[in-house]
């Protein structure tokens, strides 16, 4: 063994039972007790004492040097958002191609893999957006099966950026996703309802960015939650909503579930913690994201959709502007740059609003940031597992530390935090990937980038 992490607690699914970790050569070798003799013998010791100590997590959603237009890109690249993941505990995460007009998806997975290759800190792979879709993609998305990234992208609005997919090219896409095994990820929101409640938002004077909400209710998610589960069921594809904001739309996925529909969801901690009346006020547009905040009862829905099984991740839908870049919002608020930081505060926020509230037990906590990602998305039981063979991704969480966050203390490049000012408590205070450690007390410690691409199996049905 070269490393030893004594004296910490393991959560197991009633009980937190003391585990010492063995880590040999990058992996996990040893779960339980280790003697003081190869203790002595291993190169270094992680004394873990008043710790759980848990697998790296698996944040299944990011978004790292996304342009969204002209002149506007994501304020983290793969380089400081690997970091702020590996800082909040994350040592793995999922992001998304960007496909050029005329780049084939095997041509945009090539693109986007040399950019996060050079820069990574954390281990990663990719879902592979489409836009469009040309019946000799199918080669393509079996190729990338191959390559292990079996997973697609689409979005059902954002048409005036030209990357919606609508009905008829979701359904066609679902059965060739069907046939090959490759899970279908999607942003669902209706398009054509958020384009007419819009234009009445816009028509009300002194529109601000609390029309945001207005001109997307619940409605907007809910119902096209349940019309692409309908398509799913219909095509047999295996179908991940994204970034759920309500009640009704992780209901839904429950319900498909509960039917034994392969259909899965994930939600992140912006819906969890913050509401829609964060829109309002001089700096309401920065809280702007899509989806959008909602009420109070709809946070409250999604932890306890989470509890009771019917999403299977927390992810964060990492999607970071700066306060000048928000500002071009310019008063309209169909103009904010829609997206928020959570990568680096996902783990403390839902364990301050999970079980250090009494809302989640450890165990489904765990699950939601680790095996339930990795298992949805084909790394299981390389990622997300302290099995030993497994690799040595671990968190040592002190859930017993309390502070506040402040963007100041932050890693992203992000200049604020929605979440600032806020207590939290829970804090990883060694974060290990592949048996090194790369962040300590929720800094960033790891040096040169090493992130590696972790190619993925497709979900088994
Ligand atoms: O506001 C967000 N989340 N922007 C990122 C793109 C998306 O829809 O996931
Ligand atoms: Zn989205
Ligand atoms: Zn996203």
């Amino acid at each position: 063994m070269d490393l030893v992490i004594a004296g910490g607690k393991r959560i197991a699914a009633r009980a937190t039972p003391r585990a010492d970790l063995g880590i040999r050569r990058g992996r996990i070798v040893t779960v339980g007790r280790i003697s003081r003799a190869e203790r002595r013998r291993a190169g270094r010791t992680i004394d873990a004492r008043g710790c759980l100590v848990l697998p790296g997590g698996v944040d299944p959603h990011v978004h790292f040097d996304l342009t969204i237009g002209p002149g506007m890109t994501t304020a983290d690249d793969f380089g400081s958002g690997s970091r702020a993941a590996l800082a909040g505990g994350v040592t793995t995460f999922i992001d998304y191609t960007t496909p050029e007009p005329d780049q084939t998806p095997l041509q945009a997975f090539g693109a986007r893999r040399a950019l996060a290759d050079r820069a990574s800190a954390a281990d990663y792979n990719l879902h592979n957006v489409l836009v469009a879709w040309r019946p000799a993609w199918r080669a393509d998305l079996a190729a990338l099966v191959r390559r292990g990234a079996p997973s697609v992208k689409l979005f059902m609005i954002y048409r005036d950026r030209g990357w919606q997919a609508d009905d008829g090219m979701l359904f066609e896409v679902m059965e060739h996703c069907r046939a090959l095994g490759v899970t279908v990820c999607l942003h669902a929101e209706n398009d054509a309802l958020i384009e007419t409640l819009t234009r009445r938002a816009r028509a009300r004077p002194g529109a601000s960015a609390a029309e945001l909400a207005m001109a997307r209710p619940p409605l907007v998610e809910e119902e096209a939650a349940v019309r692409a589960i309908t398509l799913a069921e219909a095509t047999g594809a295996r179908l991940h909503l994204v970034h759920l904001s309500t009640a009704g739309a992780a209901r839904a996925v429950g319900l498909a579930r509960s039917l034994g529909l392969p259909v899965s969801g994930e939600t992140c901690p912006q819906y969890l913690a913050l509401t829609r009346r964060k829109l309002s006020g001089r700096s309401g547009h920065l809280f702007g994201c899509c989806p959008v905040l909602r009420d109070a009862c709809h946070c409250e829905g999604l932890l306890e959709a989470l509890g009771a099984g019917w999403l299977d991740a927390v992810s964060t839908d990492h999607c970071c502007f700066t306060r000048a870049q928000k500002d071009t919002w310019d008063g309209d608020f169909t103009r904010i740059p829609y997206g928020l930081p959570g990568v680096e505060t996902s783990l403390c926020l839902t364990w301050t609003l999970g079980p250090a509230a009494g809302k989640l037990s450890l165990a489904r906590w765990q699950y939601l940031h680790t095996e339930g990602p990795s298992r949805l998305f084909g790394l299981h039981p390389r990622k997300g597992s302290l099995t030993p063979g497994a690799e040595a991704d671990v968190v040592v969480w002190d859930p017993e530390a309390r502070r506040r966050i402040r963007a100041r203390d932050l890693q992203t490049d992000t200049d604020w935090s929605p979440y600032e000012g806020r207590w939290v408590s829970g804090l990883a205070r060694h974060v290990l990937l592949r048996g090194r450690e790369v962040a300590r007390e929720g800094r960033y410690t790891g040096g040169e980038a090493r992130g590696r691409y972790v190619p993925r199996k497709r979900a088994r049905r």
